[in-house]
């Protein structure tokens, strides 16, 4: 049979970017105007099939809210991939976004695959992040670059195929 791999995904971001809806849009194809803050961190379990392997991820996905940010180590330690999430209308975000990333770079895994989303792109009319800002952030640092909205399902599957496919052949 092909192979299987095990991995443990993270995604981190600044509270309120989405990362709660782009994993249940990927987990259970739902998705809720008034979603929760999360509290700590939520596990999921999903399982990609590709032609080559089969991927099953363990999902964390982390609290934004300051307060948890100690806890944030536990959740990153021992992971494959990274999903590092803003919000295409908060530059705070993107700003927020880069210090993960700079964390990451720093303390995380050094094999880590890294994913930037820009998130809610649905919300064109009140973007404050311009795509080639994100996109070149992501080029000088290596990482990969989607745009994403957990509302309409624009790239989210993609998301999620991408790093298993990334994952597959390592
Ligand atoms: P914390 O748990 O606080 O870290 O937040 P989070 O990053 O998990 O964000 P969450 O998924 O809870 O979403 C925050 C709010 O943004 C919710 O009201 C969602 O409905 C909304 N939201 C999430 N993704 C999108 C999106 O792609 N487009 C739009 N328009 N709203 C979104």
């Amino acid at each position: 049979g092909s192979k299987s791999v095990q991995a443990k995904l993270v995604l981190l971001g600044d509270m309120g970017t989405g990362k709660t809806s782009l994993v249940l849009r990927f987990v259970k194809g739902q998705f809720f105007d008034f979603q929760e803050s999360t509290i700590g961190a939520a596990f999921f379990s999903q399982t990609i099939s590709l032609n080559e392997a089969t991927v099953k991820f363990d999902i964390w996905d982390t609290a934004g809210q300051e307060r948890y940010h100690s806890l944030a180590p536990m959740y990153y330690r021992g992971a494959a991939a990274a999903v590092v999430v803003y919000d295409i209308t908060s530059m705070d975000s993107f700003l927020r976004a880069q210090k993960w990333v700079q964390e990451l770079q720093r303390q995380g895994n050094p094999t880590l695959f890294m994913v930037l989303v820009a998130n809610k792109v649905d919300l064109a009319s009140k973007r404050k992040v311009e795509e080639k800002d994100g996109e070149t952030y992501a080029r000088e640092n290596g990482l990969l670059y989607m745009e994403t909205s957990a509302k309409t399902a624009q790239n989210v599957n993609e998301l999620f195929y991408e790093i298993a496919k990334h994952l597959a052949k390592t």
